[in-house]
């Protein structure tokens, strides 16, 4: 039930794939509002901060899965062999861009020299910083590889539903039941 299997998930991959998924939607969609509000708003400052704070632990949570995902068993993929490597392929890059727009975060918000609070619980510290222009192009970085996430996350989830719908896989069922196994 834990544990993933040949044939399904287990409970821990499917916990950290949909609050992974949710997290990252709403840290885009927070990124996007925080950078357009004006100085004297109260979130100004409490946006960035939540958001450097969720993105930080998200990353935590990123270690953890892919240490689980290498150490598990993984289901095999349904399709023709072409659908499978293109999947493969795909989940492969979600993960390298997820790992790429949070070290862009990052290198944002340690540009000047500061570590980045999470929550106020713990500081986690500014290994890199004072690199020429840092901030401004982290901070293009961050954006577009940001959009580049959420356009193959779009493309991800059109695929799943068509496992679902057209081909009667139990793709996506399998990523919402735990196997029992
Ligand atoms: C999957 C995770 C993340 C997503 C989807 C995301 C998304 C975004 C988006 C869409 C923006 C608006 C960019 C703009 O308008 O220029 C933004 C800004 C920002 N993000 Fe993230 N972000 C993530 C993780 C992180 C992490 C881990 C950090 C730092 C630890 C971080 C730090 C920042 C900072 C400092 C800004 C403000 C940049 C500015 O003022 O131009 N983000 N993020
Ligand atoms: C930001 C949003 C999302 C991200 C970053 C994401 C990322 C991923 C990744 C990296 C995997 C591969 C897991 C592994 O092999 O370790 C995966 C699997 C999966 N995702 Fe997502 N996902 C997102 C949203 C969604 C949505 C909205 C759906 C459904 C409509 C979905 C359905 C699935 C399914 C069914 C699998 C299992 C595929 C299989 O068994 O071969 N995902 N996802």
């Amino acid at each position: 039930m834990w544990r993933n299997t040949q044939v399904g998930w287990g409970v821990i991959s499917i916990a950290l794939h949909w609050l992974s998924a949710s997290t990252i939607v709403g840290l885009f969609a927070l990124g996007w509002w925080m950078t357009g509000l004006g100085y004297y708003d109260t979130w100004y400052n409490l946006g960035p901060w939540v958001h450097r704070s969720v993105g930080i632990v998200l990353f935590m949570a990123t270690l953890a899965r892919l240490v689980w995902r290498l150490t598990q068993p993984t289901p095999q993929g349904h399709g023709s062999r072409l659908e499978v490597l293109m999947a493969h392929l795909g989940h492969i890059t979600l993960y390298v861009l997820l790992l790429f727009v949070m070290t862009t975060g990052y290198l944002i918000s340690t540009a000047d020299g500061g570590g980045i609070s999470v929550f106020g619980w713990f500081e986690v510290p500014a290994l890199v910083h004072g690199l020429p222009q840092q901030a401004l192009i982290a901070g293009d970085l961050h954006w577009y590889s940001a959009w580049a996430l959420m356009l193959l996350a779009v493309g991800h989830s059109l695929a799943a539903l068509k496992h679902h719908l057209i081909d009667r896989h139990d793709t996506l069922l399998r990523m919402l039941k735990p196997t029992s196994r």
